[in-house]
């Protein structure tokens, strides 16, 4: 019934600094066969998106732009009803997404997201995995650099263990780049609401069931030298380590006792200091609502790092795994991590939902139980590096 749909693919927030990337991305290396389309709430903006994408490929003159807004549900379930796929950059996600999970949910619609908001994901699970499983609809969140190449990395170190033993993996990132508006947004929105994170968190672990007669754990790790790379990690709380456990939970592959461990890695520890100072900080101000409403207003919708300075950024992710006695150091590693390496992502992720021949899945799943080795092969042909250091 889903191949009836006219759309294989609708974009949603193309007017939006990422998902003009990403309308950029398909533009350039979607194959001839995608009925794809353009949604947004501002027809005007549409159009201006399109006419950017006729200047990388004209047959694109064409390309359907569809009506809709996060706060108008029917517009949303229209959009979800017309396509396979829907893919969307409309955040911070915790204000803008749920409406979009609900309709893709009740229409069976795979959805695609690039949040890296845990508070968003947990209530996701809450309220639309059960109905998602009912449908056969497919809701992947966090298809960026939250955290596909976490996500990814530790599935293709882990695939290099034998599966019958426990395997411990220690992830290390370090990127440069700069940050666009809408991040900044959703970051300073998730630091404001540690509260409500928590609590979305306690609701999803009273419902999930864990995995049968499998231990997976995603545990913190210690300021510490790593002397192998030279450099001081510092445990990161962001999604990925989450994501990561949830795929460990899926798939058999990451063996009976499976932990990680999540870190960024620095060079110098006065740099680890300053950071650390620097984001008390900003999460002390965030909480207090004048100043929060003035951080927010520091950068306008749309904003984002020059094509320069994309050109510039760069991402590391070093990998330690460990299991049945052996050990292997792998590493995922590409351009602009935020933007011109998310619009990848996203994109890839979509094309694979639509296209490849995958496991059966439904309900809330992450990038590798959903897609696995398909996506890494798609990313591998788009230029992102994965490779084994030493085995
Ligand atoms: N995980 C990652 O690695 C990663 C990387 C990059 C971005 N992100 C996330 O992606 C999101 C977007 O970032 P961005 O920099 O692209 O933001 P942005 O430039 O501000 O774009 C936001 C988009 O949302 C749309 N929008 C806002 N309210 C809407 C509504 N009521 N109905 C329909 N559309 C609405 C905007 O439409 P208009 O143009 O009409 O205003 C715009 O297209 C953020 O949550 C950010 O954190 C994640």
């Amino acid at each position: 019934m889903r191949a009836d749909r006219p759309y294989d693919l609708v974009l949603f927030g193309a007017t939006g600094f990422t998902g003009g990337l990403t309308a950029d991305y398909l533009a350039r290396h979607a194959p001839d066969r995608l009925r794809w389309a353009l949604a947004g709430r501002n027809p005007d903006k549409l159009a201006a998106a399109r006419d950017r994408l006729v200047a990388i490929d004209p047959a694109l003159a064409d390309l359907p732009l569809l009506t809709a807004d996060v706060t108008d549900p029917a517009s949303l379930r229209a959009v979800a009803e017309s396509a396979r796929v829907v893919a969307t950059t409309v955040g911070p996600y915790v204000h803008h997404g749920e409406p979009l999970v609900a309709a893709c949910a009740a229409a069976g619609t795979d959805y695609l997201d690039i949040t890296g908001e845990p508070e968003f994901v947990d209530r996701m699970y809450v309220r639309h995995h059960a109905e998602a499983v009912r449908t056969g609809a497919r809701l992947v969140h966090a298809c960026g650099f939250d955290s596909i190449p976490h996500d990814l990395g530790v599935w293709y170190t882990v695939k290099q263990l034998p599966a019958d033993a426990p395997i411990a993996v220690d992830g290390y990132v370090r990127a440069g780049g700069r940050f666009s508006a809408g991040t900044y947004h959703s970051a300073l929105t998730a630091f404001s609401r540690t509260g409500e994170t928590s609590r979305a968190a306690r609701a999803r672990r009273a419902m999930e069931p864990g995995p049968d007669g499998r231990r997976v754990r995603a545990v913190p790790g210690r300021v510490g030298r790593v002397r192998e790379f030279d450099q001081w990690a510092v445990p990161l709380p962001t999604i990925d380590p989450q994501v990561v456990r949830r795929s460990a939970a899926a798939r058999p592959e990451y063996g009976p006792d499976f932990r990680y461990r999540h870190f960024a890695a620095m060079k110098r520890l006065p740099t680890v200091l300053v950071a650390g100072v620097g984001l008390a900080g900003v999460m002390g101000l965030v909480k207090v609502a004048p100043t929060r409403r003035w951080l927010l207003g520091r950068l306008a919708s749309g904003q984002g790092p020059t094509a320069e300075q994309r050109a510039r950024s760069w991402f590391r992710v070093r990998f330690v795994g460990t299991g049945g006695g052996q050990r292997v150091v792998t590493e995922v590693a590409g351009g602009d991590p935020g933007y011109d390496e998310t619009a990848k992502m996203l994109a890839e992720s979509a094309l694979c939902l639509a296209f490849d021949d995958l496991p059966e899945t439904a309900g809330q799943v992450t990038p590798v139980a959903a897609m696995g080795d398909a996506l890494l092969d798609r990313l591998v042909r788009a230029g992102i590096t994965f490779r084994t250091l030493s085995a």
